[in-house]
């Protein structure tokens, strides 16, 4: 089960108040989702968007207490603008973007998100997308491959992987997690399987965001939030990594119709990464649109 994170932190900045609508543009479990609903009554929306089609399945044997407040939509973050006009859902009060991959989807989805397991490379939120994580490892050219590693995971062997993965996939098609984690053994030093964080880790990341195209998804979410979000309305966007912080705290600062409301990212409590370990890399900015 996916633990929401920072959630007092999310409702003390969000801010939901009775009949105000809201966007939670990564349901995922619906952590989030169901606190600003409860928040919202008795008249006020969320629309709840998330682009894996399982999850929007699994939320809506949930829904059934919140009759017609809670909006399900599966899609993408890059296009809310449109979604929202499909549900005719305005005002917007404030839109949360809750980045990266949820605990069931890590744990259960079946579809290799995780180097703990043994699943096909697939890695993609939604099954219509074009690439998946075993098209780009089996046909992408060693350049490509380092400049993913590199640029997502910001991967220290990215060469050597790179390599590792082109040398290996003329031998035998890369299809599953196991073996691309062996690859990634042989390919870096012992030292670096010594590590706290798996030789694999960095190597996951990369593919799951080029995969699924995360960081240009993330701008244009960010872009098309700003221009939803009605007065006094406010964005929250917790993240994962250094790459999607560096995205949002310059696009916070150089949008000229918000102002920042976080200084420095808020992060999670000792207590609470002691309750959810997941927590701990996350990163919550928010802006307001004054
Ligand atoms: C960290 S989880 C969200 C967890 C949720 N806040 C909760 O409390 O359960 C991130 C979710 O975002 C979804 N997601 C990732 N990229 C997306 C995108 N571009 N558009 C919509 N949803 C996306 C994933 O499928 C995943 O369910």
């Amino acid at each position: 089960m996916h633990i929401p994170v920072l959630t007092e932190k999310i409702l003390e900045y969000l801010a939901p108040k009775p009949n105000e609508n809201f966007i939670d543009c990564t349901a995922g479990g619906g952590g989030h989702t169901f606190a600003i609903a409860e928040r919202v009554a008795p008249k006020g929306k969320v629309l709840a968007i998330d682009w894996d089609p399982e999850q929007i399945k699994n939320l809506k044997l949930k829904i059934k207490n919140y009759k017609g407040r809670l909006v399900l939509r599966e899609g993408n973050f890059a296009n809310i603008g449109e979604i929202a006009r499909q549900e005719k859902f305005h005002p917007v009060h404030g839109i949360l973007f809750d980045l990266g991959l949820s605990s069931d989807q890590l744990g259960s989805s079946g579809r290799g998100f995780s180097f703990q397991k043994d699943e096909p490379l697939d890695m993609r939120y939604n099954p219509n997308n074009p690439d998946t994580a075993e098209k780009l490892l089996n046909y992408s050219s060693k350049a490509q491959l380092e400049h993913i590693l590199k640029e997502y995971g910001e991967e220290e062997f990215a060469s050597q992987i790179a390599q590792a993965i082109v040398q290996s996939r003329t031998q035998k098609h890369l299809q599953k997690t196991s073996q691309l984690v062996e690859v990634l053994v042989r390919a870096t030093p012992k030292w670096y399987s010594r590590k706290k964080i798996h030789p694999a880790t960095k190597t996951f990341q990369a593919l799951r965001i080029a995969v699924n195209n995360e960081l240009e998804n993330l701008r244009e979410g960010l872009r098309q939030a700003t221009e939803l979000t009605g007065l006094n309305g406010k964005i929250a966007v917790i993240s994962f990594h250094s790459l999607e912080d560096r995205i949002v705290k310059e696009f916070f600062k150089h949008e000229s119709s918000l102002k920042p409301m976080t200084k420095k990212p808020i992060t999670p409590t000792s207590a609470e990464i002691k309750r959810n370990p997941r927590a701990r890399s996350a990163k919550l900015r928010v802006a307001i649109k004054p």
